[in-house]
């Protein structure tokens, strides 16, 4: 069989590839892998209900409008005014998710051979799908304030097409994109001409409630900025609904896009998701997930102090937010660690599935939303555990 070319970069994800392994894995595995939302998190009755009142209608089966069902699209407009968001009619593209989000816009900006920003580490997905655009990868590093902008200004050797920047508590290392910096890179993106793809899954769970301003906010009214969102983190990720906000001329061709990929996003999740917002729940939802998460986190930096305490160089981020923490273990192969982890019970991503180069072997992903908070400490232990197994590995 001969692929076309650029099939060769396609690569797939180490995270995706995870929930199979999970599947067959012994049932009382501790997940630290997937970034998902708790289970004891999802509004299963209030779902459940709307589901069978979307039910009735077939128009909850039929296809919909490739923009968005209407009621959403209503709702959702609704609830970001009321945050002091507020977003125009002709702004607004609901999607399959914040991966069709990305998709659509590595569709649209990237070519065979553009340079395209990401952060380092950064999220396993989106690196995938801009290399399956055939756009080059450059890795900026981040630190304890999000992406580097000096070390920004040095790595482009020309100006790149794309920057894609997770701002809010990102995945995987948790880390926040400070103001200043905010503005920083909307001022190098204006000169370069680039589009920053703002990726922000996670911005609603800010532990203390305080948010910064969204890049998209602060471009007001400019084409620099486009904001993929998704309902993935906040609600359910099965549902796959996600939106994107972007100046009116780049909705357009991305409904034209969408039309060649999937027509519209799939109507009974967007009227679950609508039903929810109707109903005024989210506010309180996002409250008690910003509450249960925090708890989480509480949990697993206490518990990685107790077992990682005393790892000569161990660190780990402390992140005001999201889903994960990034944990570094010097001398460690974090990939060689991970299979001996998963069979001490307890399943991890190492920190190489978050970047092109060789860099962060010694590193893991843990999310701390997904497990049961009680079983944290024992997940931790288990880790600690294969640690040893392959530190012994190391020296034999
Ligand atoms: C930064 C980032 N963007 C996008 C996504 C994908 O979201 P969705 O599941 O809605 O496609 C994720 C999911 O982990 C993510 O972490």
């Amino acid at each position: 069989m001969r692929f076309a070319p650029r099939a060769a970069r396609i690569t797939g994800s180490v995270i995706d590839r995870s929930i199979s392994v999970l599947e067959r894995a012994p049932r009382d595995t501790i997940s630290f892998a997937m970034g998902s939302v708790a289970p004891s998190a999802v509004p299963a009755n209030v779902l459940r209900e709307a589901a069978t009142s979307a039910l009735a209608d077939a128009a909850a089966v039929n296809y919909g409008p490739t923009e968005g069902d209407s009621r959403l699209r209503a709702a959702l407009r609704e609830f970001l005014a009321a945050r002091g968001t507020p977003v125009g009619e002709a702004e607004l593209l609901i999607t399959a998710g914040g991966m069709q989000g990305i998709d659509l816009v590595s569709k649209l900006f990237v070519s065979a051979g553009d340079d395209v920003i990401v952060e380092a580490p950064t999220y396993t997905n989106a690196i995938a799908t801009i290399a399956s655009y055939e756009g080059d990868i450059v890795e900026v590093p981040v630190d304890a304030d999000g992406l580097r902008i000096d070390v920004l200004r040095a790595a482009a050797v020309r100006p790149p097409r794309l920057i894609h920047v997770i701002p809010n508590f990102q995945n995987p290392s948790g880390v926040t994109l400070a103001f200043d910096r905010r503005r920083e890179l909307l001022e190098l993106a204006g000169e370069w001409e680039a589009v920053i793809l703002e990726d922000d899954p996670y911005g609603w769970l800010a532990f203390d409630g305080t948010e910064l301003p969204s890049l998209y906010d602060l471009d007001a009214g400019g084409d620099r900025v486009i904001a993929v969102r998704t309902f993935s983190k906040v609600l359910a990720p099965g549902l796959r609904v996600g939106w994107i906000q972007a100046a009116p001329g780049v909705i357009e061709r991305m409904v034209a896009a969408k039309q060649g990929m999937d027509t519209c996003t799939n109507v009974l999740g967007q009227r679950l998701v609508a039903a929810f917002l109707e109903h005024g729940l989210m506010d309180a939802h996002l409250d008690r997930l910003r509450w249960e998460y925090r708890a989480n986190k509480e949990a697993m930096v206490e518990a990685l102090r107790r077992s990682f305490g005393d790892v000569e160089g161990a660190t780990w981020t402390d992140p005001g937010g999201g889903f994960f923490l990034w944990l570094t273990l010097p001398g460690v192969d974090a990939e060689a660690l991970a299979p001996i982890a998963l069979e001490a019970g307890v399943a991890v991503i190492p920190g190489s599935a978050f970047s092109v180069s060789d860099t962060f072997g010694d590193a893991l992903r843990l999310c701390f939303s997904y497990p049961e908070r009680g079983q944290i400490p024992e997940g931790v232990r288990r880790l600690r555990r294969a640690y040893e197994r392959c530190a012994v590995g190391r020296a034999a």
